[in-house]
């Protein structure tokens, strides 16, 4: 009797579903599946099934996408046009890693599998510098970030947010969970801890809410009552009629696995829950547990700081705030800041904020108003419009470049005959003064050695593992920051330019600090990566031997230290040139290869220099230095870079004056 009544229930059910026009698509994935799925960029397969959308062992400037491979009925635009329910579930694992990885991963609803002109590094493998925030692009993602990237206003460097058409996103909070208990407490997530995560995204149609959920990816672990991210967003102006859902992943410079595990979706309906005994396995990597960083609190002077500003600047706003932007501008969008955020952030350029004076200008201690990172705002003055475009052409380039040694360049603002440059703040300053000024505060060798290794690495990514080759142009001790951890950053790169850029047609600066100048760049006024090679084999022999590249003995002497450490060389004691603070406690082999290192690399003759390569190389000890370099060789040679410099720097030799640390000698363009 049931029987009819059963079919009849089932034909109406099916007529009503087809009437709704709600299809109600659905699968479930445990690794790949080569029927229904589909990889591009450099998304590849792992041994077990699980899909690796970037692979850490491969080349830089990765992205990759995996997508269930037919198009998903989102809404009907012949109906009334709303975003039907949907409901996802997934798995997804970050290389296990103590330091700073690739960019994140994203799920993703996308008008097309197809995304050739994304770029990878800060935009995941979704948008470019041009589509980031356009409603063209029709794109919902679910970010999961492991960069602040402060031109997207990100909170932190672990967090998922809801995106869309572009990464600045609409709501985000740090990864966690919220427990179900009556406390509730907030329990965080680590991306880099590597262990597996699984994430709910859900959307409810009628009430056009979205929820993203997360929580670690193990057995005893139910899906968390409390979403981490709930937003009333009605989909629709986002959404086309049929969306392709995937996920998306990318790295610049520092490489990392980003990998999905499983996954499950189902459009109207809840999505089948993942049994997670069934996961792929991973390859377990190496790495080190995290260690919890602090977290810095916000400083209530600097607010009280801001507030002032505030009131200021409601007075002076007109004049104060005045900035030069021009048409051609509005293209680096995001590498502008906004001199009242500026001006905010460092407390007005107050005195007390300041950091320092180097060749270029002051710089001041910031911190941004709205995502509170910590910045060193540089204050250059500058008149000249000339050359100002292809600058700032180039700070958007250097704007992208990502390395964990260089310091990394935020954005610039410009005024009239000004130009402000905003930079990570590195809380150990410059290693400037840990060599020379303080001797209480000398570094030990292995810092010193490893200090060595983080600017060659940073130098040979920008010299052959970028897309383009950067050339530094100003290398030198009081160039290298340190952070908390006393790593080695190197920073203000091509700022050299500026001044050779700016200058009078009929003249050419030559910009930097005698001892550094390699005597082509001094004649021809070229600089080129085997001029940055030169400068770095000075900057070795100042930081193996705690003395400035040029020293005054007895006035108005001046000693090369170059001169110096060759000179030792050829009576076969090297070793005596090494910094006496550190009395006996250094590694005699390494030393040694630094210093000789030191004046391999600033050779007169340009061609006889190494290459960043093999500097590395011979660094890591991957190669020894080339055996016809010798003692005798070197001194033959220093006895040409003495007669040229005698003839280069003639004037300034015999000047009776106290070195500065850096001059700016003018030569005509008819050269001397
Ligand atoms: C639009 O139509 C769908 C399916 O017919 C229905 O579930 C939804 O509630 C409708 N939305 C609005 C805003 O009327
Ligand atoms: C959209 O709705 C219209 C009207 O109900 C229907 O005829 C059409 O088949 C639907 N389109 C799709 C792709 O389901
Ligand atoms: C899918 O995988 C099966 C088994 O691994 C293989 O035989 C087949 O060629 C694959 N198909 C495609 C399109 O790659
Ligand atoms: C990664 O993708 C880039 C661009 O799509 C391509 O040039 C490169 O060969 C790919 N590398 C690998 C290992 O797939
Ligand atoms: C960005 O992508 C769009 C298409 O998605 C393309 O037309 C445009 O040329 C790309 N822009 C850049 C700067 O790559
Ligand atoms: C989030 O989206 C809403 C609605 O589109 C918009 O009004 C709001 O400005 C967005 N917020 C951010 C931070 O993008
Ligand atoms: C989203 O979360 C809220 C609780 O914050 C809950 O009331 C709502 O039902 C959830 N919606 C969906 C679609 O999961």
């Amino acid at each position: 009797m049931s029987c009819p009544l059963n079919l009849l229930l089932f034909f109406l059910l099916f007529h009503l579903k087809h009437a709704s026009s709600q299809a109600q698509d659905g699968f479930v994935f445990y690794g790949f599946d080569n029927r229904s799925l589909e990889l591009n960029g450099n998304a590849t397969v792992g041994d077990t099934g699980f899909v690796k959308l970037t692979n850490k062992d491969g080349p830089f400037y990765q992205k990759g996408h995996l997508f269930y491979s037919l198009p998903l009925q989102f809404k009907n635009s012949s109906l009334n046009g709303s975003v039907f329910s949907f409901s996802t579930s997934f798995v997804v694992a970050f290389t296990k890693s103590s330091q700073a990885t690739g960019d994140g991963m994203a799920f993703v609803i996308s008008p097309s599998k197809e995304l050739h002109a994304a770029m990878p590094s800060q935009f995941l493998g979704l948008f470019n510098i041009t589509t980031n925030m356009d409603p063209i692009s029709h794109i919902v993602a679910i970010e999961l970030d492991t960069i602040q990237t402060p031109e997207f206003s990100d909170i932190d460097n672990n967090h998922v947010g809801i995106d869309f058409n572009g990464l600045i996103s609409n709501v985000s909070f740090t990864a966690g969970y919220y427990s179900d208990d009556n406390g509730g407490g907030f329990t965080k997530l680590l991306f880099l801890s590597g262990d597996p995560l699984q994430l709910w995204v859900e959307y409810d149609g009628a009430e056009t809410q979205l929820n993203v959920t997360i929580a670690p990816a193990v057995a005893t672990m139910t899906k968390p009552n409390r979403p981490l991210l709930s937003l009333k967003q009605d989909l629709s102006e986002f959404l086309l009629d049929r969306m392709y859902v995937g996920f998306s992943a990318s790295f610049g410079a520092v490489r990392s696995d980003h990998d999905v595990l499983a996954w499950s979706f189902k459009m109207n309906g809840q999505a089948e829950s993942l049994d997670l005994s069934r996961l792929p396995k991973l390859p377990s990597g190496p790495g080190k547990k995290l260690p919890i960083l602090p977290i810095s609190l916000p400083f209530v002077g600097v607010i009280c700081g801001l507030v002032l500003a505030w009131l200021i600047i409601l007075f002076v706003r007109k004049i104060k705030y005045k900035e030069v932007l021009e048409d051609w501008e509005l293209q680096y969008g995001p590498h502008r800041f906004s001199y009242r955020n500026l001006f905010l952030s460092t407390n007005g350029f107050k005195d007390n904020e300041l950091l320092g004076r180097g060749g270029f200008g002051r710089v001041y201690k910031g911190v941004l108003p709205k995502s509170k990172i910590q910045v060193a705002v540089k204050r250059i003055s500058h008149d000249s419009t000339q050359g100002m475009r292809e600058f700032i052409a180039e700070i958007a380039t250097i704007g992208r470049l990502r390395h964990p040694n260089l310091v990394r360049l935020l954005g610039y603002c410009r005024r009239k005959g000004e130009l402000l440059l905003v930079y990570d703040f590195m809380s150990n300053g410059s290693l400037n003064k840990f060599i020379f000024d303080r001797p209480k505060l000398a570094l030990n060798w292995a810092q010193r050695f490893k200090i060595i290794k983080d600017v060659a690495s940073a130098l040979l990514y920008l010299h052959e593992q970028w897309v383009q080759v950067v050339i530094h142009r100003d290398i030198k001790a009081s160039n290298v920051l340190l952070d908390s951890e006393m790593n080695g950053k190197l920073g203000d790169f091509g700022l050299a330019k500026l001044s050779e850029q700016g200058a009078d047609p009929q003249t050419s600066y030559l910009a930097g600090t005698p001892g550094y100048i390699a005597p082509e760049l001094a004649r021809t006024g070229k600089s080129s990566t085997s001029t940055d090679l030169f400068a770095f084999g000075t900057f070795l022999l100042e930081v193996a031997c705690g003395r400035r590249p040029v020293e005054m003995e007895e006035v108005p002497k001046k000693i090369f230290l170059v001169d110096w450490v060759t000179d030792c060389w050829g009576r076969g004691n090297i070793l005596e040139t090494v910094d006496p603070k550190l009395g006996k406690e250094f590694v005699a082999e390494e030393a040694e290869l630094v210093l000789k290192l030191g004046l391999l690399c600033s050779h007169p003759a340009a061609e006889a220099r190494p290459t960043m390569s093999s500097v590395v190389m011979y660094l890591e000890g991957e190669a020894s230095l080339p055996k016809e370099f010798s003692a005798e060789g070197i001194a033959q040679e220093n006895k040409v870079r003495i007669r040229a410099r005698s003839e280069l720097f003639g004037s300034w030799l015999q000047k009776d004056s106290t070195p500065s640390l850096t001059i700016t000698e003018k030569f005509t363009s008819s050269g001397r």
